[in-house]
């Protein structure tokens, strides 16, 4: 055996991989079934073998599944894997028009003439749930699920028990040494029939559709449990890479293929939106047929150096789309209308339905979206209503069934705030009606709070919507920074302590504190849009983050008189700007705000600087640029796309704060601004150069 001192990160990554394997299954033989399969002598052994290991390679122990576990039976979670590169997810297209301005924003991006050849793959969206497979040197080392796109469950141990015909666990030699293959692990449809029926059988709990079923026989803590359920496995992109193994996606398909990989027998090789409506028709005609669910079709540019070129937006690369199949159909009952108050009061209304099957999914809510829907559909209580669902989203009604009795009544708005009894208004040409109760409104409060904890936001673990309501209700959370001293109120707490309170447990209040103690070191991307202002979501908040850098900038900076340094942020217009510095001229929010920063310090955490990219790495990080006339060697929104990648920000108008005007052909005043202002001006070679090339 080498000894730990002497091995590589590669060989200790596997050698854990094997002992974590091997000390779970051990342990399940030993506390599960009191059959232990190995002596003592040998068990520790293998135990002090793993700490020396993890001692040396933290990053190991980090993800180890058997983290904090003494010898307990299966482990209460799964360890996570951080993705080299993120699982990102889909934009969506429903119409061929939808479709034809995809093609067009890729041409207009790439300056492709209208009739330049420009190939696509359409293949087969399939309705599982995606995961990363890593290989390194041509052997599978982890596999992980997507989680939140930046780091996943580390389902290694689940995907080792499916056959080497669903994952291969070697690769040909012509793979390059570190590897990741996506795909998309599924349930078909018969088996998904049949392990309900086992299910059913046993008393055990069926699921809802093949989907889910996937999912819940993946994301088992016992991998027998895993290996029992009938999953496969289609795979169809590719994560890091340390060199590419092909120079088109239909040729990575094809090596993937020679790998031993299930790729999708329904691919099809397009070139231009005619062929690609063609293949969707096709599909959908072949959809119910299929062995298995999918929810659409993705069409992806074919070439991956142009891939590359057109990278992502937020979330979703701009160089592939999902075409998803018509939204489902079915009729039901209207129970009631509900109104629901969101975090920034607005008040929206809810249908309450008597449940029903709506292509596999029983659904008993839906969204009426607004009090102007209501009166066009006259949608009443007590009608026969048609809901319709797509995909992920919210459940809709389309309308009412007209030769079906209506309800007698037609539906009242409520003119004030159900909750908080304050008036709720709605201005002028707008169509939502909102709460004027704010943070008086326990309402706007609690989905306020909610907003906080969520996914992307300060992403509190242990911190859901429930337990949030029980804090809330508790008295102990009304803030976001109380949340920061919930571990010292408990410990102050004689008689009431949250781990005597059902569904809360020793263990996972302690882990709840440990993960908002973690939090409590936040970057400001993240801190901005979890204060819950209106308008700013994840692109804005990051925009803003990246523009003023640290929380005192940023702070300083909301104010009226900086307000035309805000409105020169990219896609910050007077409305976004109002709303932001609204929030800021309430007191209480400024309040909360420094009450939580304090909570957050005081627990040795603080509001972290936006994360640019390395000084070294590019030199127009932090640089405000403005393009200006037509550029040769690319269009404008990659020029936009590829500065804003290397960290520049980049802005419409030319001012004192602008470092650097980009002029090409036929520039307009913008050029003769810089000359005004003394800002430095580039030719378009000259900005080439700077960026290097
Ligand atoms: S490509 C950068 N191809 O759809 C995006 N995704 O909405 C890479 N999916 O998370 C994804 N079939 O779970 C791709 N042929 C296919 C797919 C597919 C199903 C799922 C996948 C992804 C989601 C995005």
């Amino acid at each position: 055996m080498i000894p730990v001192p002497a091995l590589t990160p590669f060989e200790a990554r596997i050698e854990h991989a094997e002992l974590v394997e091997k000390i779970a299954r051990w342990d399940v033989a030993y506390h599960g079934k009191d059959a232990p399969e190995v002596t003592d002598d040998v068990y520790d052994g293998a135990r002090r073998r793993l700490n020396e290991i993890e001692a040396r390679f933290p990053e190991l122990a980090a993800r180890s599944p058997l983290k904090d576990k003494v010898g307990a039976a299966p482990s209460e979670g799964f360890g996570t894997l951080v993705h080299a590169v993120p699982m990102l997810s889909l934009g969506n297209a429903f119409t061929s028009e939808d479709v034809a301005r995809f093609d067009a924003q890729i041409r207009n991006f790439l300056a492709f003439g209208e009739d330049a050849p420009l190939a696509y793959v359409a293949e087969p969206k399939i309705d599982g749930l995606s995961i990363n497979l890593r290989y390194e040197n041509g052997t599978f080392v982890s596999a992980a699920t997507r989680g939140d796109g930046a780091e996943g469950e580390d389902v290694t141990r689940n995907l080792e028990t499916f056959p080497e015909s669903q994952l291969p666990r070697r690769l040909g030699p012509d793979a390059p040494l570190v590897i990741e293959i996506r795909g998309e692990v599924y349930m078909t449809k018969t088996d998904f029939l049949a392990l309900n029926r086992r299910q059913e059988a046993v008393g055990d709990k069926v699921f809802a559709n093949p989907r889910n079923a996937a999912a819940g026989s993946l994301r088992q803590l016992d991998p027998k449990v895993t290996a029992s359920r009938p999953l496969s496995l289609f795979a169809y992109a590719m994560g890091e890479a340390s060199t590419s193994p092909a120079n088109s996606h239909w040729d990575y398909l094809e090596r993937l293929k020679s790998w031993g990989f299930m790729v999708n027998p329904l691919t099809r090789r397009c070139d231009g939106i005619a062929q690609l409506l063609a293949a969707y028709e096709e599909l959908g005609e072949a959809r119910a047929s299929l062995p298995y669910d999918i929810d659409g079709i993705v069409y992806k540019v074919d070439d991956l150096d142009l891939q590359k070129r057109l990278g992502f937006r937020e979330r979703t690369p701009r160089w592939a789309i999902a075409h998803k199949f018509p939204a489902e159909q079915a009729t039901t009952v209207l129970e009631a209308i509900d109104i629901q108050v969101g975090r920034t009061g607005a008040l929206t209304p809810v249908a309450r339905l008597t449940p029903v099957n709506v292509g596999g999914v029983v659904v008993s809510n839906a969204t009426l979206h607004n009090e102007d829907e209501i009166a066009r559909k006259d949608v009443r209580v007590g009608d026969t209503v048609i809901v319709q669902r797509a995909g992920d989203v919210i459940p809709q009604i389309v309308g009412v069934v007209a030769d079906k009795p209506r309800g007698p009544t037609p539906f009242v708005y409520p003119e004030t705030c159900p909750v908080c009894g304050s008036h709720a208004v709605r201005p002028e040409g707008e169509v939502i009606r909102r709460c004027t109760g704010g943070l008086t409104c326990e309402a706007q409060a609690k989905e306020r709070l909610k907003h906080f904890v969520s996914r992307g936001a300060f992403d509190i673990e242990g911190l859901g919507e429930k337990n949030i309501e029980f804090l809330w209700e508790k008295g102990w959370v009304r803030a976001p920074a109380d949340i920061f001293r919930l571990e010292a109120r408990n410990a102050e707490e004689k008689l009431q302590k949250l781990e005597n309170f059902e569904g809360w447990g020793k263990r996972s209040t302690e882990k709840l504190f440990e993960s908002i103690r973690t939090r409590s070191r936040m970057g400001l991307e993240r801190f901005i849009f979890a204060l819950g202002i209106r308008q700013i979501g994840e692109a804005t908040a990051k925009r803003l983050a990246r523009h003023y850098g640290s929380l005192e900038s940023w702070r300083a900076a909301m104010t009226e008189e900086a307000k035309d340094e805000l409105i020169s942020i990219e896609d910050i217009g007077p409305s976004v700007a109002g709303d932001l510095l609204d929030f800021f001229k309430e007191e209480h929010n400024v309040a909360a705000v420094d009450d939580l920063v304090a909570a957050m310090r005081n627990l040795g955490g603080d509001v972290e600087d936006a994360k640019v990219i390395e000084a070294s790495a590019s030199p127009i990080v932090g640089k405000a640029v403005v393009f200006t006339g037509t550029l040769l060697t690319m269009t404008r929104p990659e020029a936009k796309a590829r500065a804003e990648a290397l960290g520049a920000k980049v802005v419409g108008s030319v001012s004192k704060k602008t470092d650097y005007v980009v002029v090409g052909a036929d520039a307009g005043s913008k050029a003769a601004d810089a000359a005004k202002l003394g800002v430095a001006t580039l030719t378009e070679d000259e900005w080439l150069a700077l960026i290097g090339g």
